[in-house]
Order: C-alpha cells, then sequence, then structure tokens
C-alpha cells in the first residue's frame, strides 16, 4: 500500500528500482551495430542524441567518435566540449549541458545524452542529467582509470561548490562502457586510478585480488593498463564487479559501514592540492597507521600493503601531510556529519578481507600516525 493514514494524516512509501550496467569492451570505438546494438541505447525509440565530450578526449579521439555515431545512425548536433579536471567540476560547466539538453528538446525518456570523458565530465553531466526534467537518462564511456573503475557506476554526481562534490545527486549512468586502451598514457592520470584499484583491493572480500595485484600491479601500472594484457584486464574488472556489489548493497549510503569508503574520510583534507587518487592513498596510508596503533592490524600486514603502494610507484608522503592533523580533523568532522554523525573509516581487521571501522580518531591519532607514516616513508 503506497499510502496509509496516520494518526494526522497520510504516509506515502514507495521504491523506485534503479538499474544500471558496466562493461568492459576492449576496442570500444571500433564497434559495430552488429557487435553491441544498444551501445547507444534503443536507436529504433529514437536516433537523437545529445553528446558531451571531454576537451582532451575530443582532441584525442573526436574523429573515432564521430564516426562510430555515424556507424550507428546517431542524430546529434555539435558536442557539447567540458574540460575535465576539478576547475571545471562547477555548475557553470553543468549548466552548459543543460543549455544544449533544451536546444535538443531532449525528452524525459528514450534519447539519452551520451557522455564521453573521465570523472568530471561523469559527474558534471551526470548532474545535469538528474535536473532537466528531473532526470533523464544518460549513457557514459569511461576514458580514464578512474572513471573505468569507480565513478562510472558508483551512482552519485556532483559538482564541487566550497567543498568539493558539495551538492550532487544520485542518478547512475543507465549503462557504462569502457576500454583501457582509451587511458591517457600519462604516469600521473595512471597512478591516480591506481589509488581507486588500489583501494579497493584493501577491502576486498576476497583477500586473493590483493595477492593478484601484488604480484601483477606495478608492471601492469606501468603499462598504462594495456588493453590486450589478461592481466590488466583481469584487475579492472574484478576492481569493477567488486564495487559494484558493494555499491548496490548500500546504493544510497543509508548504512555508513561502507567498504568502498576506505581512503575517504581524510583525503579531502590533502585535495586539491593532491590529486584524487593520491589523496585516496595518503588516507588510506594514515588508517593504516592508527589500525596498527590500535592493534587492528599487526605491522606486517600494514607493511605489506605500503610495499604495494610504494611498488606501483604512489607517493608515501606528500608536502600537504606537513600541514599536521588540524586539516585532517576538519576533513574527519566532515566526513562524520555525511555519515550519521560517526566516522567510520573502513580498515583492513587482522588480515586481508576482513574490514572494521575506525570511530574518534583524536588529534593525537592523527599526529602520531603523521610521525609513524614520514618513518615509514624514509626507510
Ligand atoms: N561519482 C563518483 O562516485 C566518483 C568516484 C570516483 C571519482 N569521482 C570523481 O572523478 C574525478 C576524477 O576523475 P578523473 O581522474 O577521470 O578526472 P578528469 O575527468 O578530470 O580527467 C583527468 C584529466 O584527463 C583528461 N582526460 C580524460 N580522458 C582522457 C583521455 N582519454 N586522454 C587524454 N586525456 C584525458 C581530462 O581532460 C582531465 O584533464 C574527481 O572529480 C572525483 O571526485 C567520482
Amino acid at each position: 500500500m503506497p499510502v496509509t493514514t496516520t494518526e494526522r494524516g497520510w504516509k506515502a512509501s514507495v521504491t523506485r528500482p534503479v538499474e544500471w550496467t558496466a562493461e568492459v569492451l576492449p576496442g570500444l570505438l571500433d564497434t559495430t551495430p552488429d557487435d553491441v546494438p544498444d551501445l547507444f541505447g534503443d536507436r529504433k525509440a529514437s536516433p537523437k542524441r545529445v553528446l558531451v565530450v571531454d576537451t582532451e578526449v575530443m582532441n584525442r579521439h573526436g574523429d573515432a567518435i564521430l564516426n562510430l555515431l555515424a556507424r550507428f545512425d546517431i542524430e546529434h548536433p555539435l558536442p557539447v566540449i567540458v574540460p575535465g579536471g576539478e576547475a571545471a567540476k562547477t555548475r557553470i560547466t553543468a549548466n552548459r549541458i543543460t543549455e544544449a539538453m533544451e536546444k535538443f528538446n531532449v525528452p524525459r525518456f528514450g534519447e539519452p545524452v551520451l557522455v564521453w570523458g573521465g570523472g568530471v565530465a561523469h559527474d558534471v553531466a551526470g548532474l545535469a542529467a538528474s535536473q532537466f526534467r528531473r532526470g533523464v537518462p544518460y549513457r557514459f564511456y569511461a576514458t580514464t582509470l578512474v572513471a573505468a573503475i569507480d565513478a562510472g557506476f558508483a551512482l552519485k554526481v556532483a559538482v564541487s561548490q566550497g567543498w568539493k562534490n558539495r551538492v550532487g545527486a544520485y542518478h547512475p549512468a543507465e549503462a557504462m562502457f569502457t576500454d583501457s586502451g582509451l587511458f591517457p598514457h600519462d604516469r600521473e592520470r595512471t597512478l591516480d586510478g591506481t589509488g581507486e584499484v588500489l583501494k579497493w583491493f584493501c577491502v576486498d572480500p576476497d583477500p586473493t585480488h590483493f595477492d593478484h595485484f601484488e604480484a601483477h600491479g606495478p608492471r601492469v601500472v606501468q603499462e598504462h593498463f594495456r588493453p590486450d594484457d589478461p592481466e590488466a584486464l583481469t584487475i579492472i574488472r574484478r576492481t569493477i564487479a567488486g564495487m559494484m556489489r558493494e555499491l548496490a548493497a548500500n546504493p544510497f549510503e543509508a548504512n555508513s559501514l561502507r567498504r568502498s569508503y576506505v581512503g575517504h574520510g581524510m583525503s579531502p583534507a590533502f585535495e586539491p592540492l593532491v590529486s584524487h587518487g593520491q589523496a585516496v592513498i595518503l588516507d588510506i596510508l594514515l588508517s593504516l597507521m592508527i589500525a596498527t596503533r590500535r592493534d587492528l592490524i599487526r605491522a606486517s600486514l600494514r607493511d605489506r600493503i605500503v610495499r604495494v603502494i610504494r611498488d606501483t610507484g604512489l607517493a608515501l608522503w606528500h608536502d600537504v601531510l606537513d600541514d599536521g592533523p588540524g586539516p585532517i580533523m576538519d576533513a574527519l568532522a566532515d566526513t562524520s556529519r555525511h555519515r550519521h554523525g560517526r566516522m567510520s573509516i573502513p580498515v583492513p581487521y587482522r588480515r586481508l578481507g576482513r574490514v572494521t571501522y575506525m570511530q574518534d580518531i583524536s588529534a593525537a591519532e592523527v599526529d602520531t600516525a603523521l610521525h609513524d607514516l614520514q618513518g615509514i616513508s624514509k626507510a
């Protein structure tokens, strides 16, 4: 019964099905309608689509994307070109996309907006799609590692306003497709995405996935997740599958005990001076230092994770940590406001595969963790 009578009135309660998909498609730009007929949604219902493309993606892959759309007989106006990077993650960019939707008269259903780019294009265009006509569908073609293994199917969209991701919504792309052959071969970008991959393997319920990353990850990272490398594909697929299961079990974050929160409680203190994935890793490192002091994990497990982080080329220390516990405590306070008043910082518990949640981390603990980490980073 969606509406029941209460003592003073009526109460409505409805559930809303949310479905979304994620696919790894090597050779995405060469796809034909025979291979993946629904790559751009139901073309028979309507072939019209608004197209949003990240600037760098347009420079590198613009012709191939336009050819691909032509092969699928997609009708579209000139693409809305949006810059990547945190500075572009604003309402201003989102408004440009909304204006294009209005101009092309995107209907409520049946003409999903096609978004090509990284996490910023996803989050900004997703927010615009969530607001236009109170929600129109969009499809996302992830061109960075971060977008492929996290943002593209993580349900959440946002722009930053003062604080990162402060204004947002839950509005997943109805379908995400990715191909690591599209990713930039830029060491910093690859490492950034690797931070999010490693984040997941630190808390993945299946500890053998960490073992696999430990064995192959550093090479795979060095080679920028080559699309013809089976180990790279395994790492990407396992991250997507694990994260998607985790998110779908708790899609609207009603439960704050969420494994995927690992690395995201303190990291806002380091951004945007530090890129997102690297900030997540600094957060994990400090969490591991605190967990060891609290006797939740042995130093040997802490050191094993630190070694893998170091072997991939991610930094163990950044100047931003010289600011001491103050900004980190501010970030933890904001994190608590987001998580029912509790910090709920996930860390491995005793062994990989198990997780516990740390509460009430004090400034003194953060200070000690910073000293411990500084020592380890210099060793
Ligand atoms: N929605 C979520 O749940 C979620 C999850 C994780 C991360 N994010 C967000 O994702 C963002 C980070 O994602 P990102 O690292 O992809 O950032 P990004 O989208 O800014 O891309 C990084 C840079 O790479 C460029 N670029 C993108 N694809 C390229 C390609 N194929 N070749 C060359 N250059 C390319 C972009 O123009 C940009 O300069 C952050 O804002 C983060 O908050 C969101």
